[in-house]
């Protein structure tokens, strides 16, 4: 049966949310109404033939919404989430789901209270080019993994509104950061155990970080290193993934890229190969003979976005357990933390998250 829905900010996420539900989710998912602090933002809802709250009194206390998205700026999330709750209403946060991992908690708590469900919009588990590695580690065709490699980069050299403002949540860290945060946190079975981190706030007058990188160390031995830049002009791929028998790389959103994996080991006396470069020889770094790997093609995947939607319905319906749990989110929300707390002492930090 359709559940009724309501968005709370209609920028360019909450109108996102509007089609996306139209468009793929309408069997399941009906939106009864948006609420936005901006007039124009209301008006504009109307000219798309939506209904739009007076208030978000008005919203909170319609008693046929069952589930709110909110899509505010970040330091709304907390707040907004709770009220949400304490009017009955189940709850999609967008991410970052909360600006720490102590405003998080309380939400939890509160949603327990509540007995409403509760959970954060982690959309990137759908990329196609994420559900790539996952399904590459999951074939163990290249052996177990030691180092992957996470890079969302552009060179826009610009954070709009916001974005740029530390006391509503700005900052790369909190926006794409946690995306990668949580692909990666998803990927790998294991507690992180050290955060390192480098914040960099390249551009003039800018108070949050624009460009970052932040190193992890798993208890099961794998490390990584997620990076989200707005000032690279020079590209490197979206994903580099080193695993003990081979290597791959995906290179953009589409999932173009390689995978190479080391042949059976062989007699060729190949390693006597010397590469002479113009300020001495080689022979660790010489190029391997063909023959000695094999290239593969990357697996094929077709990830469904609405699932996450229709998973949130099951889990209201008590039909099925949430796919992005609260804990999840908590756990990226302290690796956000540690992260912070390593760039501002300049050393990495020891952990178990
Ligand atoms: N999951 C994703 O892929 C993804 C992508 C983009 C943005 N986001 C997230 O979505 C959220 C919104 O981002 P955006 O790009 O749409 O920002 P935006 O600035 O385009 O839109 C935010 C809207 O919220 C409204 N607003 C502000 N405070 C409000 C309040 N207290 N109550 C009601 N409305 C309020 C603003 O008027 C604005 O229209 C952020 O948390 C962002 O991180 C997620």
């Amino acid at each position: 049966m359709q559940k009724q829905c309501a968005i709370i900010g209609f920028g360019g996420m909450g109108e996102w949310h509007s089609e996306h539900l139209a468009a793929n989710l309408s069997d399941r998912l009906h939106l009864k109404g948006i609420w936005d602090i901006r007039p124009e933002r209301r008006q504009y809802a109307n000219q798309k033939g939506l209904f739009a709250y007076g208030s978000l009194e008005e919203l909170l206390a319609d008693p046929a919404v069952e589930l709110v998205t909110i899509a505010t700026p970040n330091d709304f999330h907390k707040p907004l989430a709770e009220a949400c709750l304490r009017a009955g209403k189940h709850v999609v946060c967008e991410k970052p789901v909360t600006l720490n991992a102590g405003q998080l908690q309380s939400v939890m708590a509160t949603a327990k209270e509540c007995g409403r469900v509760f959970t954060v919009h982690q959309n990137r588990r759908w990329d196609k080019d994420f559900c790539t590695v996952k399904e590459v580690l999951a074939q163990n065709t290249l052996g177990e993994p030691y180092f992957i490699e996470s890079r969302v980069l552009g060179s826009r050299r610009v954070l709009n509104g916001w974005r740029g403002v530390k006391a509503e949540g700005g900052g790369m860290l909190l926006d794409w950061g946690v995306h990668l945060l949580d692909q990666l946190l998803w990927l790998v079975d294991s507690p992180v155990v050290e955060v390192g981190a480098h914040l960099f706030a390249l551009m003039p007058g800018v108070e949050v970080d624009d460009n970052m990188k932040v190193f992890l160390r798993f208890a099961n031995g794998l490390s990584a290193l997620v990076e989200v830049a707005t000032n690279c002009f020079v590209l490197q791929p979206r994903w580099h993934v080193s695993c003990r028998e081979g290597s791959f790389k995906i290179d953009d959103w589409d999932c173009h890229g390689r995978m190479i994996r080391l042949a059976e080991e062989n007699e060729l006396a190949w390693d006597e190969v010397i590469t002479y470069t113009a300020a001495g020889p080689t022979r660790t770094m010489a190029p391997r003979p063909r023959e000695t790997v094999e290239e593969l093609p990357l697996p094929q995947v077709a990830p469904d976005l609405a699932d996450y939607y229709r998973n949130v319905c099951d889990a209201i319906d008590g039909k099925a357990e949430l796919i992005v749990k609260p804990e999840e989110a908590l756990r990226v929300m302290q690796v956000v933390d540690a992260a912070f707390a390593a760039n501002e002492r300049g050393q990495s930090v020891s952990c178990r998250i």
